[in-house]
């Protein structure tokens, strides 16, 4: 058994009892923070602060530094896959990712590689390991991945996208050669998941952060069905525990029964729906980890300790509730609006009493 002074994250996972709601921040490295501005302009780019792991090492720990979070999430992003498959990857200033050779034929997909998860993306392995040492189990990490919807939006699309033209007009055009590239990625996503455990993550968190973009049948189809082949092909113990699996569709709302039913152990909400609302709705068979509007941290601290506070009176105080933003820390949040969260959510409901 792994030695790790804070395992409420991981408890919280598997609706075990806990000391504290445990809290941690999607995008919890980033802009926001002076020291990971420091970090990144001494790198040069984005990139190399993923591809180098005694950089991604550093800016993972940064926030684990500043705040008591009680998880550490690897720092990387969801497209190292189609980065170690050759499409050409550039973080553009503004502009967010794109790639040179975008997806554009049943050619481009036939000729797709299946990245070894230990040449490839060693960088990625060799940041897991790193930071697991780094953490002298303080708390424990969080690996990830994108899921194969969201990986082939930006593949297709050759960047962010708010209409999803041409991989939505390959799916009511060709939906067979669509299948094609999402059943290539699901393996994909799952020997690189299972390489993140093997390297030491000890849970792992599936981001579908477009998935919300599709109609109902859509997304059962060729969103949630390759996340549940994912999960089903997971290593899901390690160092005499089990490694929890969270899945996160942003937008998701309307599908929470169909999520649930993929095997996960947790899943991820974003702000549009009410926790006790998924809650009545699923029993308490799962965890839930959500899910204050990101935007909320732009207001004053006060105001940041209410809204978290009613985030938390919406779960109630049964275990299973992993607190969280709904989607990513943006770059503007003020510091001390952070620090003002992690402690509301630690203090309660002890501060009422
Ligand atoms: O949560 C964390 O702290 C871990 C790090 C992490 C990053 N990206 C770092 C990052 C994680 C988990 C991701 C996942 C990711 N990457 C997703 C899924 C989650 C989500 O946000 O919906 C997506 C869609 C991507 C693709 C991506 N990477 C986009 C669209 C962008 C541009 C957005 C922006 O803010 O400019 C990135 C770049 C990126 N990934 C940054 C960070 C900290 C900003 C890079 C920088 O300018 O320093």
């Amino acid at each position: 058994m792994t030695n790790l002074q804070n395992d409420n994250f991981l408890r919280a996972c598997l609706r075990q009892p806990v000391d504290h709601v445990p809290i941690w921040l999607m995008r919890q490295a980033g802009r926001y923070l002076p020291e990971y501005r420091a970090t990144r302009t001494r790198a040069g780019d984005f990139l190399t602060l993923c591809t180098t792991p005694e950089l991604a090492c550093e800016v993972t720990l940064q926030p684990i530094d500043r705040f008591p979070l009680d998880a550490a999430i690897l720092f990387s992003d969801i497209l190292t896959i189609p980065y170690a498959m050759g499409l050409g990857l550039q973080f553009q200033e503004g502009e967010g990712p794109v790639f040179e050779r975008p997806l554009r034929s049943a050619a481009d997909i036939d000729a797709l590689g299946q990245p070894d998860p230990e040449t490839e993306l060693r960088f990625v392995m060799d940041a897991v390991r790193l930071i697991r040492r780094e953490l002298r189990g303080r708390v424990p990490l969080i690996g990830f991945a994108g899921s194969p919807w969201t990986l082939a939006c930006y593949m297709i699309e050759g960047r962010g996208s708010r209409d999803f033209i041409h991989i939505k007009g390959l799916l009511y055009s060709d939906p067979a050669l669509l299948h094609q590239l999402l059943r290539h990625l699901a393996l994909s996503v799952t020997r690189y998941l299972n390489a993140q455990i093997a390297a030491g993550a000890q849970t792992v968190m599936i981001f579908d952060t477009w998935g919300g973009s599709l109609s109902t049948p859509a997304y059962a189809e060729f969103s949630l069905a390759y996340m549940t082949e994912i999960i089903a092909g997971l290593k899901r113990e390690a160092e005499d525990r089990t490694v929890p699996v969270i899945l996160f569709t942003k937008g998701g709302g309307n599908w929470l029964e169909a999520m649930a039913a993929s095997g996960a152990d947790v899943l991820g909400l974003d702000w549009t729906t009410e926790l006790d609302h998924a809650r009545r709705r699923l029993g308490d068979g799962i965890a839930l980890q959500g899910n204050m509007d990101p935007i909320a941290l732009y207001g004053s601290a006060s105001g940041v300790s209410v809204e978290a506070e009613r985030v938390l009176a919406s779960h109630g105080t049964g275990t299973g509730h992993i607190f969280n933003l709904g989607h990513g820390l943006t770059p503007h949040t003020p510091i001390e609006n952070v620090t003002a969260l992690v402690d509301s959510v630690h203090r309660w409901p002890h501060r009422k009493a």
